[in-house]
């Protein structure tokens, strides 16, 4: 069992930026601290209501959301 389970968050319709770059000190959302780095953030448009699984062991081959890997850490 791995201790680090994905963070579970519940979106609302709009969209939602999530850090790609590591530098926000807002995670997992953006905070524009990418600026200058020439990353970008994910932009995810939610249509509903919806429970969102964000990585936090890094293992994912799916960034920023958890696909199961943190299982086998
Ligand atoms: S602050 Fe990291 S992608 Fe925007």
């Amino acid at each position: 069992m791995s201790s680090k389970e994905p963070l579970v968050l519940n979106e609302n319709p709009g969209k939602v930026y999530y850090c790609m770059c590591g530098k926000s000190k807002n995670k997992p959302y953006c905070d524009a601290s990418h600026e200058g780095t020439g990353c970008k953030p994910y932009e995810l448009v939610v249509e509903s209501p919806s429970e969102v699984r964000i990585c936090t062991c890094g293992m994912t081959s799916n960034p920023p959301f958890c696909d199961g890997t943190h299982h086998h850490c």
